[in-house]
């Protein structure tokens, strides 16, 4: 049986993905910094900023897969101004490079590093940040795959609930297709043992829609009316902003459903 750490685990692709590993018969154990409730799982305290726990973390693994990330976007669930200045590095750079360094020291046979579609046109200071996270694993000289995914479903959610209070919706027209963690992390499951290495066909939802229609699906499963005004962007902003269609592999689960399962979840806990 491998030794598989995972970062990030318990982050919403962390959650999934630590539920197929432990499902298939792996023997997993999550770097945290705070210990949680699953018991089907070996926890190792730790901090990528910092470096603290990490060598400890590493002993006997065989796979490392890299979920963690420091995104102020994905932790507030939507933009501020500071997002279009700067981004915390601590993580996603510095930290993806002092994992690299000690998997190297404890003999890890391959380091999956998860990474986002549409870097290398993106203009937002966190996707600059992950582009050099990207770079530090690709020098690496360790065994090393790269799997690039579309924005996830539950970040797309929660940027379109923080429009909630305004009455017209100002939505850019730009098609793009996102993808829920559940179909990511099973591609990564796949990704981490089936030989592969490198760069990994990256992953994308199944429907390649515009924002508009979305926005439209996401207020229909709401229940919720505001006038949708689309705003045309052009290619290169739309790059920039990380809107793009993944040509990749496909996930399964559509927006639609996922919404539908979504809100039958906040019915039944109302
Ligand atoms: N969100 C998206 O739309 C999207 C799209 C494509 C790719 N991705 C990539 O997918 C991965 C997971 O994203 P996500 O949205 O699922 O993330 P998330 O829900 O924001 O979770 C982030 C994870 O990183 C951990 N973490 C943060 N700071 C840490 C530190 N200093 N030391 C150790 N762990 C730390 C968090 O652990 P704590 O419990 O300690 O907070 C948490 O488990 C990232 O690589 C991200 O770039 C995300």
């Amino acid at each position: 049986m491998t030794l598989v750490l995972v970062t990030g685990g318990t982050g919403h692709l962390g959650q999934d993905l630590v539920d197929r590993l432990v499902r298939d018969g792996h023997q997993v154990r999550v770097l945290a910094r705070a210990r949680q409730a699953r018991a089907d799982v070996e926890w190792a305290i730790g901090d990528l900023a910092t470096g603290e726990g990490l060598p400890a973390a590493l002993r006997g693994v065989h796979t490392v897969i890299n979920a963690a990330t420091h995104s102020p976007v994905a932790q507030r669930g939507g933009f501020r101004p500071v997002d279009f200045f700067k981004s915390p590095s601590d993580v996603d750079a510095e930290g993806t490079q002092r994992l690299l360094d000690l998997s190297q020291q404890a003999a890890v046979q391959h380091f999956l590093h998860v990474s986002i579609v549409g870097l290398d046109g993106a203009s937002l200071p966190y996707a600059r940040v992950k582009l050099a996270g990207e770079r530090m694993v690709r020098e690496s000289s360790l065994s090393w795959s790269v799997v690039r995914a579309m924005p996830f479903y539950y970040l797309l959610e929660s940027m379109l609930a923080g429009l909630a209070w305004l009455p017209v919706w100002p939505v850019p027209k730009t098609v793009f297709n996102p993808v829920d963690t559940s179909d990511v992390a099973d591609y990564l499951v796949r990704c981490a043992f089936d030989g592969g290495r490198r760069e990994r066909a990256e992953i994308g939802g199944p429907d390649d829609l515009s924002l508009v229609e979305f926005a439209r699906q996401y207020q229909e499963a709401r229940g919720m009316r505001r006038r949708v005004v689309p705003i045309q962007l052009s290619d290169k902003t739309a790059r920039g902003m990380g809107f793009v269609v993944s040509e990749g592999v496909r996930g399964r689960l559509s927006w639609r459903d996922w919404l539908q399962r979504r809100f039958a979840e906040v019915r039944a806990a109302a």
